[in-house]
Parts: C-alpha cells; sequence; structure tokens
C-alpha cells in the first residue's frame, strides 16, 4: 500500500487529517506543507472557469491542472477527482483512472456517488487504484445543493452507503455538507477516515476550497471561514506596482542590466 495511504489510515483516532484543494503549481507547494491530502478538486470548473456546474469539467482539464499541482506536491496524498461521465461504467472509469494515474501521478482518485458506484470502484481497488469516496451533497449529479441528512430515510441511507463504500474498498471518504449527528455517526462506525466539508468537527479531517479559505473567491458559504482578504493584499501590491511605474519609480538601477 502506498505509504501515504497508510499515514492516512493511522491517523484514525489519534489526529485531524488536513487537507485543502489546489489547481496549480504554486499554491500547491505552499499547501504540501501543511496538509495530508491535496485534492484537484473538479470543483476547479466553477471556481477558475465559471462553470455553472462540475458537470461541465473535461477529464483533460483535470489532467493539465493535476500535472502542474503534481509538481508542487512532493510530500502529502495527492488525490484527484474523477469528472461528471467519466466512470458511468466499470470498463470507462478502469480506463480513465488508470490515464489520471499514468498522466498526473497522483496517489488516489476520488468519485462521487454511494450505491451506483459499488462496482466501480470494486473494479478500481481491484486493479491497485485506491478511490476515496465523496457523499453528502455531490455537485456532479444533485439538482438541490442543500445539507444532508434532514430526514431518517436520508440518514440511514447515507450510513448504508458510507459503509457499503467501504466495503468496496475505499481508503477514506469525503462528507460534503451533512448533518452533525450523522457526521458523528457515519464516522464512529467506519474504520476509514472521514474527511468533512461543512459536515462539522464530527469528521476524521476537514478540506475546504482554497481560494475560499484565502478569500480570493466571492463565495460565502456557511461552512466557509476565510482565513485571510487576500484580494486585499494583491491590491495593494498591486496599486503599488502601478504608482511606481507611473512615478518612474520602478524599475530601478539594481533591476537592470548594464554591460
Ligand atoms: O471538487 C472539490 O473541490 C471537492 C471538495 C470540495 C471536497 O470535491
Amino acid at each position: 500500500m502506498n505509504e501515504n495511504i497508510k499515514k492516512i489510515l493511522n491517523k484514525k483516532n489519534k489526529s485531524k487529517l488536513v487537507c485543502l484543494t489546489a489547481y496549480s503549481k504554486n499554491i500547491a507547494s505552499i499547501l504540501d506543507k501543511h496538509c495530508d491530502v491535496v485534492l484537484v478538486g473538479d470543483s476547479l470548473g466553477s471556481v477558475l472557469y465559471n462553470y455553472k456546474s462540475t458537470k461541465e469539467v473535461s477529464l483533460n482539464t483535470m489532467i493539465s491542472h493535476s500535472r502542474s499541482v503534481r509538481l508542487g506536491v512532493k510530500k502529502s496524498l495527492m488525490v484527484v477527482d474523477m469528472p461528471f461521465n467519466t466512470y458511468r461504467n466499470p470498463k470507462e472509469a478502469l480506463k480513465n483512472a488508470k490515464l489520471v494515474m499514468k498522466k498526473t501521478k497522483c496517489d488516489a482518485v476520488k468519485l462521487e456517488g454511494g450505491k451506483k458506484i459499488l462496482s466501480i470502484v470494486k473494479k478500481l481497488v481491484k486493479n491497485k487504484i485506491p478511490v476515496m469516496g465523496h457523499l453528502g451533497i455531490l455537485p456532479q449529479t444533485d439538482k438541490k445543493f442543500t445539507f444532508k441528512g434532514k430526514k431518517s430515510f436520508e440518514r440511514n441511507r447515507i450510513l448504508k452507503e458510507a459503509q457499503l463504500l467501504e466495503s468496496a474498498g475505499i481508503f477514506s471518504i469525503v462528507l460534503e455538507c451533512i448533518e452533525i449527528q450523522l457526521s458523528k455517526v457515519i464516522t464512529k462506525k467506519l474504520s476509514i477516515p472521514t474527511i468533512g466539508i461543512g459536515s462539522s468537527a464530527n469528521c476524521d479531517g476537514q478540506v475546504l476550497v482554497i481560494d475560499d479559505l484565502i478569500g480570493l473567491s466571492e463565495n460565502k458559504f456557511k461552512f466557509v471561514k476565510r482565513y485571510i482578504n487576500i484580494i486585499k493584499v494583491i491590491n495593494e501590491a498591486v496599486k503599488k506596482y502601478r504608482s511606481e511605474v507611473l512615478k518612474k519609480k520602478f524599475p530601478k538601477s539594481k533591476h537592470s542590466f548594464k554591460n
């Protein structure tokens, strides 16, 4: 088993897992110092390309961004989202997941869904492709993005699906916007780590979209905490640069070449 996956599994009930998304090298290399998992999420569709849904993200786009992220990730576990319509059956999933693993040299792929993807997960795991699961809000297929676990039938279904996915061989699971008590039960019942986004501190770890955390995106989701207003910092730097260019204070001779 991949050493990084072993490390992730060993942290269950011992230490929280820190996970963030990255879409390119420079950010990835910063996150790599602080994270257990760096995820190339298909959220890049809305964050970078203004797509209305992650359905529009292609396999090639995921591969290009992941190749860039790979250059920055040296120690963390690197996971890549399989985009919509690239894992509709076990054969298609295996072909595309193999391509992602080969082209990006990532450690694992992430797939959204429960019961419907069990045979797909089994196929990938059998072929030594580590899989991270994803339950709760499923951005690739859900119509409504409201939190999950309000009704008891839904709670039972999500718990059951998490257990089935674990039996199918996933090594970890993202729980997106799942009600607090349900995340607690799932986290307790599974022996693999749960990684929450909007699913409370009951999960074994947390993930956020980096652009939301640093204030680079406009998103104001309830579950996001903005740790810095990076737009303000960039604005100040660019304003200063503009002013110095206009006043001929930049570049100075030390920034220029002389024979
Ligand atoms: O696409 C993504 O960034 C994700 C995380 C939000 C978990 O799936």
